[in-house]
């Protein structure tokens, strides 16, 4: 990290976390980070559901809700970047404070709930930015008062899908009451077919994510990967944020909310093994939670993902850190033997069941 980098760090720390975000988003915006432009090469240039990635680091769901910053992110290191998540209609999310620190775990709580300035001022945003050197995919929602949140979901999808090259259904945030339940068989396949529907409409259809979470139980994540499978998903995230509060030191740890970062990597990487025996490479899979080094990202690749995504990790160590892992990971996979991210993906699956 460079010295610039560092002073920026240590004075956003010192505003309130949610504030800090916001002046994050406006430096890039301002070009006041350094960024890297595209990080590729021969191994890391890979392939996700028919997405071509100059490198497997994707940015995750929840830093850029608005997608006020596409451009910015789209050179920052990324192979891929995800904005949103997006609602139909705008939202406030739930009340301030709802985002917090846990420094000396290296993790972060939030209870945002959604907070967003709604589908169609996102969609004007993503159709009026220029095309980008990495794909740009959005996270879908639903409104906490919605009377059919099955229905909110391809709604976004019908009215951003258009401007966008992949979508995410997320039904796994634990901050908007119940919409996990959205997770269970018969729901999830209902929903899934309004989602799959309504891309069948799309002018492009655009490969289709579900994101889950990682509190489930194997017998749920067998009923989800078969529903998945069987609606023709393009693949699942795995996994969202954690309602689990283990072995937390920070004095925020009772807050609220769902947990990120550091804690949460072995517990997402594990959810994200079980799901790669359970698809059998049936569909690609996303790992994300907790990643802060190439060598964590390489074990998400090793436990069965095509691509990660990472967010927390950047509190800490800023947006440099991509770049860093994206080149780390290069490097591992030559050391490895490894010609291509693809040929390595679930190749140490059976360390992390
Ligand atoms: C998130 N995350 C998230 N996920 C999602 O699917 N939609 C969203 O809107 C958000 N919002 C959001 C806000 C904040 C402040 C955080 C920290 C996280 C979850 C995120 O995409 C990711 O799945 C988890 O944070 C785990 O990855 P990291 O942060 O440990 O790398």
């Amino acid at each position: 990290m460079s010295l610039i980098e560092r002073a920026g760090l240590c004075l956003l720390h010192r505003f309130d976390p949610e504030r800090a975000h916001g002046l994050s988003l406006s430096a890039l915006r301002a070009g006041l980070a350094p960024l890297p432009g595209l990080v590729t090469s021969a191994r890391l240039s890979t392939d996700l559901a028919g997405l071509m990635l100059p490198n497997p680091i994707g940015l995750a769901a929840g830093y850029d809700k608005n997608a006020v910053a596409i451009q910015a992110l789209s050179r920052a290191g990324f192979g891929f970047v995800e904005v949103g998540a997006a609602t139909p209609r705008p939202q406030m999310g739930n009340p301030q404070p709802r985002l917090f620190r846990l420094t000396e775990d290296r993790a972060a709580i939030n209870r945002f709930g959604f907070n967003n300035e709604g589908m169609e001022a996102i969609a004007a945003r993503l159709k009026a930015r220029r095309p980008g050197p990495v794909p740009v995919g959005l996270n879908l929602g639903a409104n906490k008062d919605s009377a059919d949140r099955a229905q909110d979901f391809a709604k976004v999808l019908a009215t951003c899908g258009p401007f966008v090259d992949f979508a995410t259904v997320n039904v796994s945030s634990p901050n908007t009451e119940k919409l996990r339940d959205l997770q269970g068989p018969a729901a999830l396949r209902a929903l899934l077919a309004g989602v799959m529907e309504t891309r069948a409409a799309l002018p492009r259809p655009i490969p289709v994510f579900l994101k889950i979470a990682p509190d489930l139980t194997g017998e749920d994540l067998a009923a989800i990967a078969e529903v998945a499978v069987r609606s023709g998903l393009s693949g699942i995230i795995a996994t969202n944020t954690t309602l689990t509060r283990d072995g937390l030191t920070s004095s925020h740890k009772t807050e609220t909310g769902g947990l990120s970062g550091a804690p949460l990597f072995e517990r997402s990487t594990r959810v994200l093994a079980q799901l790669s025996q359970l698809t059998d490479g049936r569909i690609p899979l996303v790992g994300v939670g907790g990643v802060g080094s190439a060598e964590q990202a390489w074990e998400k690749i090793r436990a069965g993902a095509s691509a990660v995504q990472v967010y927390t990790a950047m509190v800490y160590d800023g947006i440099s850190l991509i770049s860093r892992i994206a080149t780390g990971l290069d490097a591992i996979l030559a050391r490895e033997g490894f010609a291509s991210v693809k040929d390595a993906v679930g190749s140490g699956r059976g360390s992390w069941l």
